[in-house]
């Protein structure tokens, strides 16, 4: 008996989730922080370099992925080889899944004729590894004929738990940058994120992650159709216009979305989470945030 009750138990389950511990129903302990995203399970399967070149959907610019950090906390004492992971339809780093996975994402968001059916297709997607430690599939939110789109990286814990981009701490800042030019998500701005499902215990999504979650977005531009783009943050810029441009370069100048037959106005901001841990950005935000109004025609 662990003297734990079953509420205890469950919570402590969830702990385990939450900080990326996703094999947990294996039989022997996984070295979760071990070098190389053990937790990823790549390292064991792929024995050659993790980063396979990526190929890039058609449909989106190529390169500039980002790469997740590499968790190095553990004492070498508890190093062991991760057991063979469990069977699961989600692709892992290094094989040819990956690029499987970003085909069948290219195949489904082009078939999707419509937002709702591209919402559908998302959530039934099962090729993502992140779909299997979220709780909710996180689309959208706001008005769908608005002028401008803003695009994010991820959704955070809030975010997962109530299906809804930007409704943390993040998000709160994002409403009050917002509001500071006039601007809202009941009306007049849209609103997603780079991938739709949370990364265990907020890690950055990885590379192969985001190139197989780039069709769906491509495909969700395609479909809204916006007059402006503006991109939250250093994954959202440097996936969208494949650049290796950090964001505190490219913040506030105006760029192109240019993949096939799309010439979008593009402007990359800081991403609100930063301008939270950093206040000392509200300048340069508010900068870009008038670069934006001016562009609206509002200024
Ligand atoms: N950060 C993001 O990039 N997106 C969200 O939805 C929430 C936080």
């Amino acid at each position: 008996m662990t003297g734990l009750t079953q509420h205890q138990i469950i919570d402590l389950l969830r702990q385990h989730v939450e900080a990326g511990c996703a094999q947990v129903l294996t039989q022997d302990p996984v070295a979760n922080y071990q070098p190389a995203k053990a937790a990823d399970h790549a390292a064991d399967i792929a024995p050659s370099p993790r980063q396979a070149p990526m190929q890039a959907p058609s449909s989106a610019p190529s390169q500039a992925m980002h790469e997740a950090p590499q968790a190095s906390l553990a004492p070498a004492a508890i190093a062991k080889p991760a057991p063979p992971m469990a069977k699961s339809s989600a692709p892992m780093a290094g094989s040819n899944e990956i690029k499987d996975a970003i085909a069948l994402a290219q195949k489904q968001a082009a078939s999707a004729d419509t937002l709702d059916a591209l919402h559908q297709t998302v959530q039934a997607f099962e090729h993502c590894a992140l779909k299997a430690t979220a709780k909710n599939c996180v689309f959208q939110d706001g008005v769908a004929s608005a002028k401008i789109m803003l695009i994010g990286e991820a959704p955070g814990k809030e975010e997962d738990l109530e299906g809804r981009p930007f409704v943390g701490p993040a998000g709160q800042m994002l409403d009050k940058m917002l509001a500071s030019i006039g601007l809202n998500r009941d009306a007049t701005i849209y609103i997603t994120n780079i991938v739709p499902w949370r990364p265990p215990g907020n890690r950055s999504p990885s590379a192969e992650e985001i190139a197989i979650c780039l069709p769906f977005v491509a495909r969700h531009i395609e479909l809204v159709k916006p007059e402006i783009l503006v991109l939250a943050g250093n994954i959202a810029s440097k996936t969208l216009l494949g650049t290796q441009t950090g964001i505190t370069k490219l913040r506030g100048q105006w760029q192109r979305y240019q993949p096939d037959g799309m010439n979008l106005k593009t402007l990359p901001m800081l991403h609100p989470a930063y301008v939270v841990r950093r206040p000392d950005t509200k300048a340069d935000v508010w900068a870009d945030l008038c670069e934006l109004k001016k562009k609206l025609g509002t200024a």
